[in-house]
Protein backbone atom coordinates (compact mmCIF):
# COMPACT_ATOMS: atom_id res chain seq x y z
CA UNK A 1 0.00 0.00 0.00
CA UNK A 2 2.72 1.98 0.86
CA UNK A 3 4.49 1.82 -2.21
CA UNK A 4 1.86 2.86 -3.96
CA UNK A 5 1.24 5.94 -2.60
CA UNK A 6 4.79 6.32 -3.05
CA UNK A 7 4.65 5.99 -6.64
CA UNK A 8 1.34 7.61 -7.25
CA UNK A 9 3.61 10.74 -5.41
CA UNK A 10 6.44 10.05 -7.74
CA UNK A 11 4.13 10.00 -10.84
CA UNK A 12 2.55 13.53 -9.46
CA UNK A 13 5.80 15.38 -9.10
CA UNK A 14 7.10 14.29 -12.64
CA UNK A 15 3.90 15.86 -14.44
CA UNK A 16 4.59 18.67 -12.19
CA UNK A 17 7.94 18.85 -13.18
CA UNK A 18 6.89 18.73 -16.60
CA UNK A 19 4.56 21.09 -16.67
CA UNK A 20 6.26 23.56 -15.59
CA UNK A 21 9.41 22.73 -17.89
CA UNK A 22 6.23 23.54 -20.61
CA UNK A 23 5.15 26.74 -19.14
CA UNK A 24 9.00 28.40 -18.98
CA UNK A 25 9.96 26.82 -22.21
CA UNK A 26 6.55 29.00 -24.01
CA UNK A 27 7.71 32.17 -21.68
CA UNK A 28 11.28 32.22 -22.87
CA UNK A 29 10.36 31.54 -26.94
CA UNK A 30 9.58 35.09 -27.59
CA UNK A 31 9.24 35.81 -31.34
CA UNK A 32 11.47 37.54 -33.38
CA UNK A 33 9.04 37.61 -35.90
CA UNK A 34 5.62 39.63 -36.11
CA UNK A 35 2.91 37.52 -37.64
CA UNK A 36 0.11 40.57 -37.92
CA UNK A 37 -3.66 39.58 -38.16
CA UNK A 38 -5.62 42.07 -40.01
CA UNK A 39 -9.88 41.78 -39.95
CA UNK A 40 -11.55 44.73 -41.01
CA UNK A 41 -15.26 45.05 -40.83
CA UNK A 42 -15.80 46.24 -44.22
CA UNK A 43 -12.81 45.97 -46.67
CA UNK A 44 -15.14 48.43 -49.38
CA UNK A 45 -14.82 51.47 -46.89
CA UNK A 46 -13.23 54.09 -48.46
CA UNK A 47 -10.84 55.61 -45.50
CA UNK A 48 -10.33 51.82 -44.01
CA UNK A 49 -9.39 50.87 -47.54
CA UNK A 50 -7.07 53.69 -47.71
CA UNK A 51 -5.86 53.28 -43.86
CA UNK A 52 -4.66 49.78 -44.91
CA UNK A 53 -2.60 50.90 -47.61
CA UNK A 54 -1.06 53.03 -45.25
CA UNK A 55 -0.41 50.36 -42.83
CA UNK A 56 1.09 48.02 -45.08
CA UNK A 57 3.57 50.57 -46.54
CA UNK A 58 4.61 50.97 -42.46
CA UNK A 59 5.45 47.39 -42.16
CA UNK A 60 7.39 47.64 -45.03
CA UNK A 61 9.07 50.59 -43.75
CA UNK A 62 9.98 48.18 -40.46
CA UNK A 63 11.04 45.41 -42.45
CA UNK A 64 13.56 47.42 -44.15
CA UNK A 65 14.63 48.66 -41.04
CA UNK A 66 15.29 44.64 -40.27
CA UNK A 67 11.84 44.29 -38.26
CA UNK A 68 10.67 40.88 -39.98
CA UNK A 69 6.93 41.08 -40.62
CA UNK A 70 4.45 39.77 -42.34
CA UNK A 71 0.68 40.27 -42.66
CA UNK A 72 -2.86 38.83 -43.19
CA UNK A 73 -5.87 40.90 -44.04
CA UNK A 74 -9.51 39.57 -43.76
CA UNK A 75 -12.41 41.44 -44.51
CA UNK A 76 -15.35 40.41 -41.64
CA UNK A 77 -18.05 41.97 -44.80
CA UNK A 78 -20.65 43.11 -42.00
CA UNK A 79 -20.73 39.92 -39.92
CA UNK A 80 -19.56 39.68 -36.33
CA UNK A 81 -19.76 35.99 -36.54
CA UNK A 82 -17.85 36.08 -39.85
CA UNK A 83 -15.12 38.04 -37.46
CA UNK A 84 -15.27 35.81 -34.31
CA UNK A 85 -14.10 32.97 -36.69
CA UNK A 86 -11.19 34.93 -39.20
CA UNK A 87 -9.92 35.57 -35.06
CA UNK A 88 -9.39 31.65 -34.74
CA UNK A 89 -8.60 31.39 -37.81
CA UNK A 90 -5.93 33.77 -37.76
CA UNK A 91 -4.32 32.59 -34.62
CA UNK A 92 -4.29 28.68 -35.98
CA UNK A 93 -2.16 30.14 -39.00
CA UNK A 94 0.19 31.44 -36.09
CA UNK A 95 -0.76 35.18 -36.07
CA UNK A 96 1.26 36.85 -32.99
CA UNK A 97 -0.38 39.85 -33.04
CA UNK A 98 -4.20 41.13 -33.84
CA UNK A 99 -5.53 44.07 -35.18
CA UNK A 100 -9.06 44.49 -34.82
CA UNK A 101 -11.32 46.57 -36.61
CA UNK A 102 -14.99 45.48 -34.63
CA UNK A 103 -18.04 44.71 -36.38
CA UNK A 104 -19.86 45.26 -33.50
CA UNK A 105 -18.12 47.60 -31.27
CA UNK A 106 -20.15 46.47 -28.42
CA UNK A 107 -19.31 42.84 -29.20
CA UNK A 108 -15.35 42.13 -28.65
CA UNK A 109 -15.73 39.43 -25.71
CA UNK A 110 -15.88 36.09 -27.83
CA UNK A 111 -12.37 37.77 -29.50
CA UNK A 112 -10.89 38.74 -26.08
CA UNK A 113 -11.69 35.10 -25.34
CA UNK A 114 -10.03 33.40 -28.02
CA UNK A 115 -6.71 35.73 -27.57
CA UNK A 116 -6.46 35.80 -24.20
CA UNK A 117 -6.81 31.97 -24.34
CA UNK A 118 -3.55 32.00 -26.62
CA UNK A 119 -1.81 35.07 -25.28
CA UNK A 120 -2.07 37.08 -28.15
CA UNK A 121 -2.39 40.82 -27.85
CA UNK A 122 -4.74 42.71 -30.05
CA UNK A 123 -4.79 46.26 -31.16
CA UNK A 124 -8.21 47.35 -31.86
CA UNK A 125 -8.57 50.19 -34.30
CA UNK A 126 -10.92 52.95 -35.81
CA UNK A 127 -14.33 51.59 -34.13
CA UNK A 128 -13.70 52.13 -30.10
CA UNK A 129 -15.01 49.11 -28.00
CA UNK A 130 -16.71 50.46 -25.03
CA UNK A 131 -14.48 50.83 -22.32
CA UNK A 132 -15.89 48.10 -19.58
CA UNK A 133 -14.52 45.86 -22.58
CA UNK A 134 -11.21 47.10 -23.10
CA UNK A 135 -10.60 46.26 -19.34
CA UNK A 136 -11.23 42.59 -19.88
CA UNK A 137 -7.59 42.04 -20.22
CA UNK A 138 -4.53 44.35 -20.31
CA UNK A 139 -3.23 43.10 -23.28
CA UNK A 140 -5.66 44.98 -25.35
CA UNK A 141 -5.07 48.44 -26.81
CA UNK A 142 -7.31 50.95 -29.50
CA UNK A 143 -5.43 53.13 -32.20
CA UNK A 144 -7.75 55.98 -33.71
CA UNK A 145 -8.54 59.36 -32.88
CA UNK A 146 -11.33 61.57 -30.53
CA UNK A 147 -14.34 61.75 -32.18
CA UNK A 148 -15.66 64.68 -29.95
CA UNK A 149 -12.94 66.82 -31.78
CA UNK A 150 -13.51 65.71 -35.40
CA UNK A 151 -17.19 67.04 -34.81
CA UNK A 152 -16.14 70.62 -32.59
CA UNK A 153 -13.64 71.02 -36.11
CA UNK A 154 -16.55 70.42 -38.40
CA UNK A 155 -18.62 72.45 -36.42
CA UNK A 156 -15.83 75.04 -36.74
CA UNK A 157 -15.17 74.94 -40.20
CA UNK A 158 -19.13 75.84 -40.58
CA UNK A 159 -19.00 78.81 -38.32
CA UNK A 160 -15.84 80.37 -40.63
CA UNK A 161 -17.24 79.47 -44.01
CA UNK A 162 -21.09 81.51 -42.75
CA UNK A 163 -19.43 84.09 -41.19
CA UNK A 164 -17.50 84.64 -44.13
CA UNK A 165 -19.98 84.06 -46.74
CA UNK A 166 -23.40 85.95 -46.22
CA UNK A 167 -24.62 83.89 -49.35
CA UNK A 168 -24.97 80.86 -47.85
CA UNK A 169 -28.21 81.99 -46.25
CA UNK A 170 -29.86 82.03 -49.38
CA UNK A 171 -33.31 82.60 -48.17
CA UNK A 172 -31.55 85.38 -46.33
CA UNK A 173 -33.85 84.82 -43.10
CA UNK A 174 -30.66 84.94 -40.69
CA UNK A 175 -30.83 81.23 -39.90
CA UNK A 176 -29.07 77.86 -41.54
CA UNK A 177 -31.54 75.28 -42.80
CA UNK A 178 -29.04 71.97 -42.34
CA UNK A 179 -29.42 68.40 -42.85
CA UNK A 180 -27.00 65.72 -41.33
CA UNK A 181 -25.95 62.75 -42.94
CA UNK A 182 -24.80 60.16 -40.65
CA UNK A 183 -23.23 57.00 -40.15
CA UNK A 184 -24.03 54.06 -38.76
CA UNK A 185 -26.57 53.76 -36.30
CA UNK A 186 -24.54 53.36 -32.68
CA UNK A 187 -20.86 54.11 -33.95
CA UNK A 188 -19.13 56.47 -31.64
CA UNK A 189 -18.25 58.78 -34.41
CA UNK A 190 -21.23 58.91 -35.97
CA UNK A 191 -23.37 60.15 -32.98
CA UNK A 192 -20.26 62.26 -31.31
CA UNK A 193 -19.43 63.87 -34.45
CA UNK A 194 -23.29 65.21 -35.26
CA UNK A 195 -23.32 65.87 -31.80
CA UNK A 196 -20.17 68.05 -31.51
CA UNK A 197 -20.46 69.78 -34.59
CA UNK A 198 -24.10 71.18 -34.09
CA UNK A 199 -23.03 72.47 -30.32
CA UNK A 200 -20.16 74.09 -32.14
CA UNK A 201 -22.38 75.85 -34.52
CA UNK A 202 -24.64 76.50 -31.79
CA UNK A 203 -22.35 77.96 -29.20
CA UNK A 204 -20.64 80.01 -31.75
CA UNK A 205 -24.31 82.14 -31.74
CA UNK A 206 -24.75 80.59 -36.02
CA UNK A 207 -28.68 80.31 -36.21
CA UNK A 208 -29.15 76.61 -37.08
CA UNK A 209 -32.89 74.86 -38.23
CA UNK A 210 -32.58 71.42 -38.91
CA UNK A 211 -35.09 69.96 -41.77
CA UNK A 212 -33.98 66.09 -41.74
CA UNK A 213 -31.22 63.64 -41.01
CA UNK A 214 -30.57 60.88 -42.38
CA UNK A 215 -27.65 57.51 -41.78
CA UNK A 216 -26.39 56.61 -44.97
CA UNK A 217 -23.73 53.89 -42.96
CA UNK A 218 -20.34 55.76 -44.15
CA UNK A 219 -21.56 55.04 -47.77
CA UNK A 220 -21.28 57.37 -50.76
CA UNK A 221 -24.16 55.56 -52.57
CA UNK A 222 -26.06 55.37 -50.14
CA UNK A 223 -26.05 58.71 -49.05
CA UNK A 224 -26.82 59.56 -52.28
CA UNK A 225 -30.20 58.10 -52.57
CA UNK A 226 -30.99 59.50 -48.99
CA UNK A 227 -30.17 63.07 -49.78
CA UNK A 228 -32.30 62.94 -53.16
CA UNK A 229 -35.13 61.48 -51.00
CA UNK A 230 -34.45 64.68 -48.72
CA UNK A 231 -34.02 66.99 -52.01
CA UNK A 232 -37.65 65.47 -52.92
CA UNK A 233 -38.91 66.91 -49.64
CA UNK A 234 -36.92 70.16 -49.25
CA UNK A 235 -36.09 71.01 -53.01
CA UNK A 236 -33.94 74.38 -52.63
CA UNK A 237 -34.54 75.24 -48.77
CA UNK A 238 -30.92 73.22 -47.69
CA UNK A 239 -28.39 75.32 -47.23
CA UNK A 240 -25.87 73.28 -45.49
CA UNK A 241 -24.91 69.34 -45.18
CA UNK A 242 -23.12 67.93 -42.75
CA UNK A 243 -21.68 64.39 -43.56
CA UNK A 244 -20.10 62.55 -40.97
CA UNK A 245 -17.52 61.47 -43.32
CA UNK A 246 -16.32 62.50 -47.15
CA UNK A 247 -17.96 59.88 -49.12
CA UNK A 248 -21.47 60.97 -47.21
CA UNK A 249 -20.71 64.63 -48.56
CA UNK A 250 -20.03 63.36 -52.02
CA UNK A 251 -22.66 61.15 -52.05
CA UNK A 252 -25.05 64.31 -51.14
CA UNK A 253 -23.27 66.36 -54.19
CA UNK A 254 -23.87 63.55 -56.64
CA UNK A 255 -27.66 63.75 -55.99
CA UNK A 256 -27.60 67.62 -56.54
CA UNK A 257 -25.91 66.67 -59.82
CA UNK A 258 -27.78 64.04 -61.13
CA UNK A 259 -31.11 66.15 -60.17
CA UNK A 260 -29.81 68.94 -62.25
CA UNK A 261 -29.47 71.29 -59.37
CA UNK A 262 -27.49 75.01 -60.49
CA UNK A 263 -24.40 75.74 -59.43
CA UNK A 264 -26.13 78.49 -57.22
CA UNK A 265 -28.85 76.29 -55.44
CA UNK A 266 -25.95 74.14 -54.27
CA UNK A 267 -25.64 73.61 -50.37
CA UNK A 268 -22.04 73.87 -48.48
CA UNK A 269 -20.96 70.63 -48.21
CA UNK A 270 -18.51 69.69 -44.96
CA UNK A 271 -17.28 66.01 -44.70
CA UNK A 272 -14.41 64.39 -42.43
CA UNK A 273 -11.96 62.08 -43.80
CA UNK A 274 -9.61 63.74 -46.08
CA UNK A 275 -9.86 60.34 -48.32
CA UNK A 276 -8.06 60.83 -51.96
CA UNK A 277 -11.22 62.04 -53.46
CA UNK A 278 -12.39 64.08 -50.08
CA UNK A 279 -9.08 66.12 -50.85
CA UNK A 280 -9.80 66.32 -54.55
CA UNK A 281 -13.34 67.73 -53.90
CA UNK A 282 -12.01 70.65 -51.34
CA UNK A 283 -8.94 71.56 -54.17
CA UNK A 284 -11.82 71.97 -56.64
CA UNK A 285 -14.40 73.71 -53.74
CA UNK A 286 -17.14 71.29 -54.98
CA UNK A 287 -16.84 70.52 -51.02
CA UNK A 288 -15.66 73.41 -48.71
CA UNK A 289 -14.01 71.61 -46.28
CA UNK A 290 -13.23 68.76 -44.63
CA UNK A 291 -11.51 67.21 -41.28
CA UNK A 292 -8.51 65.23 -41.45
CA UNK A 293 -8.51 61.81 -40.07
CA UNK A 294 -5.14 60.60 -40.14
CA UNK A 295 -4.45 57.30 -41.13
CA UNK A 296 -1.02 57.91 -41.58
CA UNK A 297 -0.11 58.51 -38.08
CA UNK A 298 -2.39 55.56 -37.19
CA UNK A 299 -1.10 52.97 -39.62
CA UNK A 300 2.23 54.43 -38.22
CA UNK A 301 1.16 53.84 -34.05
CA UNK A 302 -0.60 50.70 -35.10
CA UNK A 303 2.46 49.26 -37.16
CA UNK A 304 4.45 50.27 -34.02
CA UNK A 305 2.33 48.99 -31.63
CA UNK A 306 2.23 45.52 -32.99
CA UNK A 307 6.21 45.06 -33.39
CA UNK A 308 6.82 46.26 -29.86
CA UNK A 309 4.17 43.88 -28.32
CA UNK A 310 5.63 41.13 -29.97
CA UNK A 311 9.57 41.64 -29.97
CA UNK A 312 9.75 44.72 -27.92
CA UNK A 313 11.46 46.98 -30.69
CA UNK A 314 10.49 49.96 -31.14
CA UNK A 315 8.43 50.72 -28.24
CA UNK A 316 10.52 53.92 -26.27
CA UNK A 317 8.71 55.68 -29.57
CA UNK A 318 4.79 54.95 -28.46
CA UNK A 319 3.39 57.89 -27.37
CA UNK A 320 -0.03 56.80 -25.10
CA UNK A 321 -2.51 59.35 -25.16
CA UNK A 322 -3.79 57.66 -21.67
CA UNK A 323 -2.98 53.64 -20.70
CA UNK A 324 -3.61 51.54 -23.78
CA UNK A 325 -4.88 54.20 -25.92
CA UNK A 326 -3.39 55.98 -28.47
CA UNK A 327 -5.41 59.13 -30.50
CA UNK A 328 -3.81 60.94 -33.54
CA UNK A 329 -5.27 63.98 -33.50
CA UNK A 330 -7.70 65.82 -36.29
CA UNK A 331 -7.38 69.10 -38.36
CA UNK A 332 -8.73 70.88 -40.42
CA UNK A 333 -8.29 71.49 -44.14
CA UNK A 334 -9.74 73.80 -46.48
CA UNK A 335 -8.69 74.67 -50.08
CA UNK A 336 -6.17 77.21 -48.08
CA UNK A 337 -4.29 74.15 -46.94
CA UNK A 338 -5.18 71.22 -48.65
CA UNK A 339 -2.33 71.43 -50.79
CA UNK A 340 -0.38 70.47 -47.61
CA UNK A 341 -2.27 67.55 -47.21
CA UNK A 342 -2.85 66.16 -51.59
CA UNK A 343 0.36 63.43 -52.07
C1 LIG B 1 -14.69 56.61 -39.36
C2 LIG B 1 -14.47 57.21 -40.74
C3 LIG B 1 -15.53 56.69 -41.67
C4 LIG B 1 -15.59 55.19 -41.64
C5 LIG B 1 -15.73 54.70 -40.23
C6 LIG B 1 -15.72 53.19 -40.19
O1 LIG B 1 -13.67 57.02 -38.50
O2 LIG B 1 -14.54 58.60 -40.66
O3 LIG B 1 -15.29 57.14 -42.99
O4 LIG B 1 -14.42 54.69 -42.20
O5 LIG B 1 -14.70 55.22 -39.42
O6 LIG B 1 -15.66 52.69 -38.90
CA1 LIG C 1 -31.53 80.46 -44.35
Amino acid sequence: MKKKKLLAAAIVLCMVIQLLCACGKQKISMSDKVYVGVTCYDQNDTFLSELLVCFKEELNHLNKNGVETTVTVKNAAGSQRTQNDQVKELINAGCNVLCVNLVDRADPSEIIDVAKEHDVPIIFFNREPVAEDMRQWDRLYYVGADAKQSGVLQGELAVEMIRQNSQIDHNKDGKIQYVVLEGEAGHQDAIIRTENAVDTLNKNGIELEKLSYQIANWNRAQAQNRMEQMLGQYKNKIELVLANNDDMALGALDAYKNLNYTEALLPVFIGIDGTDMGLKAVEDSSMAGTVYNDKEGQARAIAKLSAALVIGKEAEEIKFTNENYIYLPYSKVTKENVHEYLK
